[in-house]
């Protein structure tokens, strides 16, 4: 049996930063509006021709370092956005060659806020299996780039970024004490579809289309379905919300995030929050939350961390690692 370990995270934002009160001077909106319903203060936006793979590759690396390994000791890149470079290849292979890494595989994986989740209990299985060794898991995106600046009910609430993890594989199935990833739980329900989509695509349209959400019923179902996925994770572990270290969340709405920590009983101290600084960024927003509470120091080796995640599909998700 083995099972795979976090051995290194990192993550990188680009330099653009754009606060609510820029976004006033653009759209009928206010910086107390932004604020009081979702929590995001401000976000940060790619450069002209910064690219999501750029954004990753900055992440891998700095994950890879924090590690102490290099490209060539990897042997998966499992990379998860919903803005790719282009519609082919994918973003994970572009990614692969700047790393310097020439053996294995690289992906993209498609789920959208909850990318990282799925990208996450992909790797895990693939080092489970015996696959693979050492996996570069990635969250990266430019959602700045499917904003529609005509639609003021999106457009103030995502940002741009990107954050990896490194897992590596170790001989033992362990036991909950030990370090590793130890359960991944994923679910989507494809009748919701239209409640948060791109209107644009390759097979759809001639264009890359523009982001489309309807907000309240996302919102409705994101505190439900999270809840239920966290306690789903819980209740397979044999633990209760007062063993958990931290919560790591995708950043959606800081309303979500309290939410959720109210109906599941969660301390909200143990809640890592960063939707303040970095609006939503889709699949990279776990990891960028993840690498923010490891380098301030308070996650730290051998805390108890549950990852989760909704989004587009929907689709929902979460992962209990012992760091
Ligand atoms: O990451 C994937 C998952 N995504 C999410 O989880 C997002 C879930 N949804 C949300 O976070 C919230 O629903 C929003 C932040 C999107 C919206 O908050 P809300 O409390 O649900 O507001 P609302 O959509 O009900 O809109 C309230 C009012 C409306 O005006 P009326 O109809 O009440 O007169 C909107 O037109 O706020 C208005 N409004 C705005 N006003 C100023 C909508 N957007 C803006 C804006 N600035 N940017």
């Amino acid at each position: 049996m083995r099972r795979s370990v976090l051995v290194g995270c990192g993550s990188y934002l680009p330099d653009r930063l754009v606060t609510n009160f820029d976004l006033e001077k653009i759209l009928d909106t206010s910086n107390d509006w932004i604020v009081e319903r979702s929590g995001i203060h401000q976000r940060y936006f790619a450069a002209e021709g910064q690219l999501t793979s750029d954004l990753a590759t900055h992440a891998a690396e700095r994950a890879l370092h924090a590690a102490g390994l290099r490209g060539g000791d990897v042997d998966l890149v499992v990379l998860a956005t919903a803005t790719p470079d282009q519609t082919f290849p994918a973003t994970a292979t572009k990614v692969q060659a700047r790393l310097g890494m020439t053996r294995g595989a690289a992906f993209d994986i498609q789920a959208v806020c909850s990318g990282f989740i799925y990208a996450l209990a992909v790797a895990n299985n693939f080092i489970r299996t015996g696959q693979a060794d050492v996996a570069v898991v990635i969250g990266a995106e430019t959602f700045s780039r499917i904003l529609d600046w005509q639609d003021r009910t999106t457009a103030v609430l995502f940002g741009d970024g990107a954050g990896a993890v490194v897992l590596k594989g170790v001989k033992g199935h362990g036991d909950i004490s030990d370090r590793g990833v130890l359960s991944t739980h994923l679910h989507s329900d494809g009748r919701h579809g239209h409640l948060l989509y791109v209107d644009g695509g390759p097979s759809s349209s001639k264009q890359v289309g523009h982001l489309r959400m309807s907000g309240r019923e996302v919102f409705r179902h994101a505190v439900v379905n999270l809840a239920e996925v966290v306690t789903e994770t819980l209740t397979a572990n044999g633990l209760t919300a007062a063993d958990i270290d931290w919560v790591v969340p995708h950043q959606a709405n800081r309303r979500i995030l309290d939410g959720t920590a109210k109906k599941l009983g969660i301390d909200p101290a143990k809640m890592v929050v960063t939707v303040d600084q970095h609006a939503n960024t889709s699949a990279a927003s776990v990891p960028l939350a993840l690498t923010a509470a490891v380098r301030d120091g308070r996650i730290k080796t051998g805390d108890l961390v549950l990852l989760e995640a909704m989004g587009g599909g929907f689709t929902w998700g979460a992962g209990l690692v012992r760091m």
